[in-house]
């Protein structure tokens, strides 16, 4: 018989991948993936922990799931329930406190041990706890990944971090910062390109001081990766995430002037506009080096489009440190942005300051700077009208007879189109342009999916 899983994503797209990979290595056991929690054997909540309304989401849904295993007890359709990602890995112990009821609590370092897990969970009525983190890499234990199931994908080539931004839970949660070899990389882009995929996004937590190590013996760069990459025959479309500025080196500065493939677009958090909260936070940039690194990068690729995380209410913040932020975009100028009121997180330095900025005028600063972000973001969409841009269309849209995909620069692009163009690289006039996306119609002849592309908007 087989066995019924069901995965909930909270977070980062690394959760998005992490889930994808619990599901080949559950699949020799007999489990395949349901989207429905009701008839699930196996439901795993993968969990976010960054801040504490993402911590605390998982309680409430825990409760709810909750009330459906208890219907089934005694029954032959028992649920088992787990709760995996950065908030298992933080709050373990937690957790069992306030969900005695749980089944299994495991870390993103040891989803790899699932199988056992699961026979440990059936046979044992106490709760299974996995918060090591192992000295063997995950990436050496887990299955050859299975088909895709889409045109773009993601590929984890870096995990962990050990920048300890004074805010951020991630070095703690995700563990200290490893590369995976440049072989084990290239391997499974290869597998995903040739399962269809046409676009590929790196993922790591400090994704740009990549440095994997290749079978010469020596290391390389993400710039040297991304290079080797845009080797694989029908790879249209190259991005990563997410960046640290201080790491940005030539190589990869380089790549976005000589990698056709690499979409013009990078998400590079700050933070901060003042140097004095950038210092406080650990952030290892000042105001001034971020500036600067977006000027080399836009003179090795003029249309690239900037995006970033911004934390409003940092210890200490003041109406002047809020300023230069507001400075600071205003300068740059963002095509979309992250932007959050700094939430303490327990274990972290900045949690036990003493001068913590009051939840009104955290709400305030948010709000002040979501304003300027959101009117850059749609000058930039409206600047997009009229023009033409090659887009890969991934599935069908929100409204009966559309399409959607994603521009060079990330926007949603939703256009009337046969569905026998999913899959495909089209060219595309921009008609209009909102908040969060684009319309468009299709422009000049559809490409055809393996056309290398000159760039649209240069
Ligand atoms: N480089 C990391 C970023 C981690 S978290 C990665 O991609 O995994 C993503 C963003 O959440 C950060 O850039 C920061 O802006 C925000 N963040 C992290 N900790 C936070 C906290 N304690 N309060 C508010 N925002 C936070
Ligand atoms: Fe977090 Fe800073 Fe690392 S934001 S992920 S500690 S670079």
């Amino acid at each position: 018989m087989t066995k019924k899983l069901f995965i909930k994503s909270y977070g980062c797209q690394m959760n998005v991948y992490d889930a994808e990979r619990m599901t080949d290595v559950l699949k020799p056991i007999g489990y395949s993936v349901t989207d429905r929690p009701e008839e699930a054997n196996l439901v795993i909540l993968n969990t976010c922990h960054i801040r504490e309304k993402a911590a605390e989401k998982v309680y409430s849904e825990l409760g709810r799931l909750n009330r459906e295993k208890i219907k089934r007890t005694g029954k032959d359709n028992q649920m088992i329930l787990a709760v995996g990602g950065c908030v298992a890995q933080a709050e373990g112990a937690e957790i069992v406190r306030r969900a005695p009821y749980v089944d299994m609590v495991f870390g993103p370092q040891t989803y790899h041990r699932l199988p056992e897990m699961v026979a440990r969970a059936h046979r044992d009525a106490n709760v299974v706890l996995d918060t090591d983190f192992p000295v063997e890499s995950k990436f050496d234990h887990l299955p050859e990944p299975s088909a895709p199931n889409g045109y773009s994908a993601f590929l984890t080539v870096q995990e962990g971090c050990d920048k300890f931004c004074a805010f951020c839970v991630v070095p703690y949660t995700r563990g200290a910062e490893f590369s995976r070899p440049t072989t084990q990389v290239l391997a499974e882009a290869a597998h995903l390109v040739a399962g269809g995929v046409k676009e590929i996004t790196l993922l790591g937590q400090n994704v740009n001081n990549y440095h994997g190590s290749c079978d010469d013996g020596g290391e390389w760069s993400l710039g040297r990766l991304i290079h080797e990459m845009a080797r694989i025959d029908g790879l249209s479309g190259i991005r990563y995430t997410t960046s640290y500025p201080a790491d940005m080196d030539d190589e990869l500065i380089n790549a976005h002037r000589d990698v056709e493939q690499l979409m013009p677009f990078l998400h590079l958090p700050v933070q901060s506009g003042s140097d004095r909260i950038l210092k406080a936070m650990n952030r290892r940039h000042s105001s001034g080096d971020y500036r600067q690194i977006v000027a080399r990068l836009r003179s090795a690729r003029p249309d690239l489009a900037l995006s970033s995380d911004f934390i409003v209410g940092f210890p200490g913040e003041s109406d002047k440190d809020f300023e230069k932020t507001m400075d600071l975009v205003r300068e740059i100028g963002f095509v979309q942005a992250y932007s959050f009121k700094y939430s303490p997180r327990p274990g972290t330095p900045a949690a036990a300051e003493p001068l913590q900025v009051s939840e009104a005028v955290k709400s305030e600063r948010l709000a002040a700077l979501q304003d300027l972000l959101n009117d850059q973001q749609l000058a930039f969409n409206r600047d997009c009208i009229g023009k033409e841009m090659n887009v890969l269309l991934e599935r069908p849209g929100r409204k009966p007879g559309q399409l959607v995909g994603r521009s060079p620069y990330m926007q949603a692009v939703q256009v009337n189109a046969p569905e026998s163009l999913i899959g495909s690289l089209v060219t595309l006039a921009i008609t209009d342009a909102h908040g969060n996306s684009l319309s468009a119609h299709l422009g000049s002849a559809p490409t055809g999916p393996f056309v290398s592309e000159k760039r649209a908007i240069a």
